[in-house]
């Protein structure tokens, strides 16, 4: 047996040479393959994108979410009567007092208002008469405006159903739980004034009736509806409820169909304002403070009407003539009274039966001195539209359906009085329930 050694010429010279090419080396313990240029890339471009879509989730946990969630604004006290400070008045025939009508949700017609005024935010001082939101297209935006304006504001129905609901949402307390219910003796049996809440608890949360679902029940309802507007409400006659009426029940019960629910218990509708909890999701506790702050009646202590007008109050729906102050006007008059029952004017109605509040207003006060009376700034009654009179100036020109939005504006006339222009915009159809409607709801 022999042993063969290879001669050292025959080892192969990369051991001791280092100039010995890379290509005839195995790999040796220490020489671990680099990262492939390519795989380095892609893990790159994964942390990239990873950062890049981690920013907005934690903007959204660590700024947005606790900003959008944590601020409840927490309402206050309904304020009745508020005195206009004398010191916003305007002093030379410079500034002037703008009052606007129900203006809906109608942000665009609300900016060509103010163009169509010549509007100098420095100067002039907005009265918005309640209802500047819901209906419209955009309520936000209303609020936006109203808010960076500093427009003084009186609340209206849909701001004083916006607040129970926050309230309700919030586990707050309200202190003016007034419904479209005045106290006429008559339960609103005829669908008119069907309770316009208590839908829910929780916001989007579907409210089951005998086991169907909320599709089908809403088709059960279409039927039952047409039927029960046929027979119970339009026996008045056809031109009792028309669709220009702003109050027909069609739309009224329209709106209970969008949203609404039929109450088997009662065999009649509960009335959900569905805008009100659409514009609550999107308001800031800002915008529901600026709401909060609008008192019921605005009282202007100031001849604006001249020395027989006497001062001026401002309020959304109306006054009972036979109130002496405004202090006990009853808040469900102040946002909801149109007209007035016999036999002696001194009840409000609860439907549009009666006469027109203002008639019997105006009459009253005729019988009283000069230094007693009062003119009443007003919207709330779209079917009556744009009513001038000496001491009642209503200002809902029924933007929302395509009329006109109309603002009173008041200028001192530099001999100590004070001079007054209706001006107005055209509105583009809002209703979706009317021919050349333009936008979708809000
Ligand atoms: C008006 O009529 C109602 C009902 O008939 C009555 O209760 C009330 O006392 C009357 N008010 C006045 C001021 O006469
Ligand atoms: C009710 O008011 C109207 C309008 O002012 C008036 O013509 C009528 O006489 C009043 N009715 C009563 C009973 O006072």
């Amino acid at each position: 047996m022999t042993v063969s050694v290879a001669p050292v010429s025959q080892y192969p010279r990369y051991r001791d040479d280092p100039n010995a090419l890379d290509a005839e080396r195995p790999l040796a313990i220490d020489d671990k393959p680099g990262p492939s240029p390519r795989r380095f890339n892609k893990k790159n471009i994964l942390l990239v994108f990873g950062i890049a879509a981690l920013i907005p989730v934690l903007y959204f946990f660590l700024f947005w979410a606790p900003t959008r969630k944590s601020k409840v604004y927490q309402l206050t006290a309904t304020v009745k009567v508020a005195d206009y400070p004398t010191e916003l008045l305007p002093a030379s025939s410079e500034g002037r007092l703008i009052f606007i009508g129900d203006i809906h949700g109608c942000n665009v017609e609300f900016g060509q208002l103010l163009e169509a005024v010549e509007f100098v935010p420095t100067q002039d001082k907005l009265i918005l008469l309640g209802d500047f939101i819901s209906k419209g297209p955009d309520s936000i935006a209303v609020l936006e405006m109203a808010m960076k304006y500093d427009a003084a504001c009186v609340r209206g129905n849909h701001e004083n159903t916006l607040l129970r609901r926050y309230a309700k949402k919030h586990g707050q307390k309200f202190d003016n739980d007034v419904r479209d219910r005045l106290e006429d003796g008559t339960k609103s049996g005829d669908l008119e004034h069907f309770d316009d809440d208590d839908d829910d608890d929780d916001d989007g949360e579907e409210v089951t009736v005998i086991g169907q679902s909320m599709k089908t029940k809403r088709k059960a309802m279409h039927g039952m509806m047409h039927s029960a507007v046929k027979h119970a409400v339009h026996p008045h006659g056809a031109h009792a409820h028309t669709d220009d009426d702003d109050d027909c029940m069609m739309h009224e019960m329209d709106d209970t169909l969008e949203s609404g629910d039929f109450d088997p218990s009662t065999g009649g509708f509960v009335h959900v304002m569905a805008d009100e909890k659409k514009i609550i999701k999107k308001a800031s506790p800002e915008q529901i403070e600026y709401i909060d702050s609008c008192p019921l009646i605005l009282h202007i202590p100031e001849q604006i009407f001249g020395p027989d007008g006497g001062d001026v109050a401002a309020c959304h729906a109306g006054l009972m003539w036979d109130v002496p102050t405004l202090t006990d006007q009853e808040p469900a008059v102040v946002l909801y009274i149109r007209t007035l029952l016999p036999p002696n004017n001194s009840t409000a109605s609860a439907s549009r039966d009666g006469i027109l509040w203002k008639e019997v207003w105006n009459d009253y006060q005729e019988t009283l001195s000069p230094s007693q009376r009062r003119t009443v700034v007003y919207g709330h009654d779209a079917k009556t539209g744009l009513a001038i009179e000496a001491y009642s100036k209503g200002l809902d020109s029924r933007c929302y359906k395509g009329d006109y939005l109309t603002a009173l504006v008041a200028k001192r006339d530099g001999l100590g009085g004070w001079k007054h222009d209706i001006v107005s915009v055209k509105c583009q159809v809002h209703d979706p329930k009317l021919p050349g409607y333009v936008d979708g709801k809000f």
